[in-house]
């Protein structure tokens, strides 16, 4: 196979662009870097002495929140839409211009200051999808504390594992989110993590919210709290303004904790210069977006496309976010996102698939596109999880727009393979991400890290080494684990845990993962740490979490256990203690719903649990009995459960 030099299919501006990016890198991204206002200006673009994974713009020196908010109000945009907050849950819509936003971000900086948050210090965000978000994480970047958000579906205890690893001085909350049919309450689960955790918190900073009970006061007044519960409300407004501080391109803006094969997250350490360079670079080469322009990444902050293209992306580039609390379908009904594109003339819109199938389940027809006008929308960009075929017609066919299927991981921040709508649009093909973004290198690599020349075969896709701009700086406290998770298992490049292939034309099609990584609903989980809190039940000897098939979700995280020997436990009340017990070690954003009880799991006769064949059985695919199989007559066992399951 001819690997990724591109090829026929397009042969112009991408071709040109991709070509550059490799055998020139030092000129292609001083290009780019050109976009971002320095403070030291680098003189080359990678520093070949840093990182095995890239050390980008050595010697330059910057600020991001500076980029993403000062540099606009100083060429006069001031007066432009920066954010738009819109919640389909409470109804309150909020525009905050470029001068308002940078105003309140200053003064959040400020109060982190007057707590004592400094350069490098850590602060967790553990905030909903509400403006104070953006703010508090523009506000560490701007006097160069390290943000770490987390996700609000996520239990105390997870909470808690980020809080020990992290080590943050400060957290800044709010008193809940809205969930359809259900407040959740954030004060409580923040008081529960920091009982869990070591105690490196001495500050909690709360936004209270309206109809939300709770605020810093209540926790305050508690006896025996060695932690200072203060209102952000009283804090932003009795700060001094911070200024930007000068940060160096590889200094930390933040780290973001993503699902990897053990139960404990990995910190995704982010830097500054690469990751602006890069995502001011993305927004007008991937997506055709600049000053101006209304972006909308239906995600939230609490995940790298949130990060990315809700929070930094837009802002770096002068256009007008949009911050949306709600849910695609049933807030109120299947035309919230029409109705948002609409009402704010949205030009790109980016969500997951998930949310798209959840549109088309409920309105098949699209009748709900009737009431909207969304003749301002250009694109529609989908990551997170693979876009399947019969989604992607269905929104092409539906929205008149093309519909662009990215992928890309937490690990890299922005897309690996895209259609490069701000270069050269090329024809779609279904199933496929289309080509590798200009900076990335992709190969196809057997298990034994040999390139596969044949194409359509399916293999390991690696990215060679250097990373471009804005990838992984490493993780967060373990150089070892940054090295074992990625760079070892195929010397020379990043193995990214995907699997898929490429097509004649350079296509790239993902076709899941290599590893324990599940994704639920575009929401990234490991079936190892599912594991770990089912084995806490008594009763529970041995378990597997598998990720099936879903409809809706694309996977759902199934689990399968046996019984401790003379367990009498009714299977029905264990089903529902493991389902309570995931919801409260790892969280609602689970969804963990299925389990089965077995009297053996099919293994192999060195003991080894056969996931592969589970899955292919629940799944309803063709399969084959593995020869090593310890007792073939468990597959029937298992088969027959399920029946009893479905009836
Ligand atoms: N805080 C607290 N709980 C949350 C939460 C948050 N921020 N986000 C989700 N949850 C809860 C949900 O309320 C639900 O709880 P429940 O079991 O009590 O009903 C649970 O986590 C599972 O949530 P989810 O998987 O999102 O399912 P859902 O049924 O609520 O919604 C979709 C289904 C398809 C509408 C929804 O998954 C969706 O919009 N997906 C888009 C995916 C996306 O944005 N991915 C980000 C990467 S681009
Ligand atoms: P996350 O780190 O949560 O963004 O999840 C990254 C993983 O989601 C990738 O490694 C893929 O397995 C999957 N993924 C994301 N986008 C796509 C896509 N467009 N196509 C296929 N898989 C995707």
């Amino acid at each position: 196979m001819e690997k990724v030099t591109m090829n026929g299919a397009s042969g112009g501006a991408y071709q040109e662009a991709w070509r550059r990016s490799i055998s020139s890198p030092d000129d292609f991204w001083l290009d780019a870097a050109a976009g971002i206002d320095w403070i030291t200006p680098p003189s080359k673009a990678l520093d070949a002495d840093g990182p095995v994974t890239g050390s980008w713009f050595p010697g330059g020196t910057l600020n991001t929140s500076y980029n993403a908010l000062d540099r606009h109000v100083l060429a006069g945009r001031g007066s432009h839409t920066a954010l738009i907050y819109d919640s389909a849950m409470t109804g309150t819509r909020i525009r905050l211009s470029y001068l308002d936003l940078l105003g309140r971000v200053a003064k959040f900086a400020g109060a982190l200051r007057a707590n004592g948050v400094g350069t490098g210090d850590r602060v967790i965000i553990y905030l909903p999808m509400i403006p104070e978000a953006v703010i508090a994480m523009l506000a560490c970047a701007r006097i160069g504390a390290v943000h770490s958000v987390v996700f609000g579906g996520f239990a105390a205890t997870e909470l808690a594992v980020r809080i020990d690893d992290a080590r943050p001085s400060v957290i800044v909350t709010a008193s809940g989110g809205l969930e359809p049919g259900r407040v959740v309450e954030y004060l409580p689960l923040v008081e529960k993590a920091l009982a869990l955790s070591q105690g490196s918190v001495h500050t909690v900073i709360a936004r209270s919210r309206e109809s939300i009970p709770g605020s810093a006061a209540d926790y305050q007044d508690r006896s025996g709290t060695t932690v200072h519960w203060l209102d952000w409300a009283d804090e932003e407004a009795k700060a001094a303004p911070a200024d930007p501080i000068a940060l160096r391109s590889d200094d930390p803006l933040y780290i973001l904790y993503t699902s990897g094969t053990t139960g404990k997250p990995k910190g995704i350490i982010r830097d500054n210069g690469g990751h602006a360079v890069a995502l001011n670079w993305s927004m007008r080469n991937v997506y055709n977006v600049g000053p101006g322009d209304v972006f909308w990444a239906a995600s939230d902050v609490g995940w790298v496309v949130g990060h990315s293209y809700i929070v930094y992306a837009p802002l770096l580039a002068g256009a007008t976010t949009v911050i949306y609390e709600g849910k695609p379908i049933g807030t109120p009904n299947a035309g919230a996102f029409w109705r948002v594109v609409d009402d704010y003339k949205v030009k790109v819109l980016f969500t997951a698939p998930t949310a798209i199938r959840a549109i088309r389940r409920v309105d098949p027809d699209l009748l709900e596109l009737k009431n909207h006008d969304v003749s301002s929308l250009t694109s529609l960009f989908l990551a997170g999880e693979r876009l399947d075929p019969e989604t992607f017609h269905w929104a092409n066919d539906g929205l008149h727009c093309p519909v662009v299927d990215h992928w890309w991981q937490t690990e890299t921040g922005w897309a690996i393979c895209a259609n490069l709508l701000g270069i050269e649009e090329l024809p779609t093909k279904p199933g496929s991400a289309t080509v590798p973004v200009p900076g990335y290198d992709i190969a196809i690599l057997d298990s034994k890290g040999k390139p596969i020349d044949k194409v359509g075969k399916d293999g390991n896709i690696a990215i060679r080494l250097p990373l471009p701009p804005g990838t992984l700086l490493g993780v967060w406290g373990s150089a070892e684990r940054f090295a074992s998770s990625y760079l070892t298992a195929f010397p020379g490049y990043y193995a990214t845990g995907d699997s898929g292939h490429f097509d004649a034309d350079g296509y790239l099609f993902v076709m899941g993962r290599t590893d324990d990584v599940i994704n639920v609903a575009g929401h990234r989980l490991s079936t190892g740490s599912l594991e770990e809190v089912l084995t806490l039940h008594p009763a529970v000897a041995e378990c597997a979490v598998l990720g099936v098939h879903d409809q809706l979700k694309g996977q759902r995280a199934a689990g399968f256990v046996t019984l401790k020997a003379g367990s009498t436990i009714d299977h029905g009340v264990l089903a529902a203690e493991l389902v309570a017990l995931v919801r409260e070690h790892v969280g609602p954003v689970a969804a963990f719903r299925d389990v089965t009880i077995l009297d053996r799991l099919p293994k192999t006769r060195s003991g080894k649990i056969l996931r592969k064949t589970i899955r292919q059985i629940v799944d309803g695919e063709e399969y084959s009995v593995p020869p090593t199989i310890e007792d073939p007559t468990v597959l029937d066992d298992l088969k027959r459960a399920l029946s009893a399951s479905v009836s």
